[in-house]
């Protein structure tokens, strides 16, 4: 794994700039994409190509990582909503080459097609990806087998405080999502994360220092053939 060190502006600005070149290069790109207060700045500056004629991502493919269960997508809290606003809403995309798991309705049956739709639409060629301050890559918390595929999984108590921040109170974040898997995730032919501030150290530092288990869903990425970690100073604070 490479890693990058650099302030929120710098590291997104670098990531933004792999999925303007990306696309550039590709233009029916398959894009994996994620929520979270992390990538904003990401999505921010793809943005911002689009409108000043440097990208068009009007044949690009896109894949959510995960959806809370019990949103539809037009909560404002539910990941659909969140890529329409901070994204797709403000891009070229048609929004029918937009994926995100289902959070209500038949978001099972969905789920279990998730996958195979990935590999029908050729398999993730650049996929970002946030990460928990217990470890965890989308919604696969501490615990989860590394050859899981898109799945239903139960959200861990940290995850639910940390998440607790973007609603009106704690009891109304969901308990459930469904999420792609580590070996989903794992598929993708390049991988980008990025962490920022304090509350990330640990999560970074066992992601990069420590071994490779279960109960840190982010170290199977020590496997992954491409991945880089962009951090800044303080996400990266106990590997220095
Ligand atoms: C949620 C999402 C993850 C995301 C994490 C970190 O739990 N399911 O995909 O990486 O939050 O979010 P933030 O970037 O807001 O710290």
């Amino acid at each position: 794994m490479k890693v990058i060190v650099g302030n929120n502006e710098q590291i997104s600005k670098l990531i933004a700039e792999e999925f303007i070149k990306q696309v550039n290069e590709k233009p029916n790109s398959v894009l994996g994409l994620a929520t979270g207060t992390s990538p904003l700045k990401v999505y921010a500056n793809m943005i911002k190509a689009y409108k000043n004629g440097k990208v068009s991502y009007k044949d690009v493919v896109t894949f959510n990582l995960d959806e809370y269960i019990g949103l539809e997508g037009t909560h404002n809290q539910s990941y659909r909503y969140f890529m329409n606003d901070n994204l797709f809403d403000h891009i070229d995309i048609d929004k029918n080459n937009t994926h995100v798991l289902l959070g209500v309705g038949d978001y099972l049956a969905y789920a279990n097609q998730y996958d195979e739709l990935i590999k029908q639409a050729g398999g993730i060629d650049l996929q970002i990806l946030g990460i928990g301050s217990d470890g965890h890559i989308a919604f696969n918390e501490p615990g989860t087998p590394f050859d899981s595929l898109t799945h239903v999984a139960e959200l861990a108590e940290s995850t639910i405080k940390d998440n607790s921040r973007l609603f009106n109170d704690i009891s109304e974040v969901p308990t459930k999502a469904v999420t792609m898997g580590l070996k989903s995730i794992m598929n993708a032919k390049r991988i980008v994360l990025i962490a920022t501030g304090k509350n990330k150290a640990q999560a970074i530092y066992n992601l990069l220092k420590g071994k490779m288990t279960e109960e840190v869903p982010c170290s199977i990425l020590q496997k992954h053939p491409d991945c880089t970690i962009y951090v800044d100073e303080e996400a990266y604070s106990l590997v220095k």
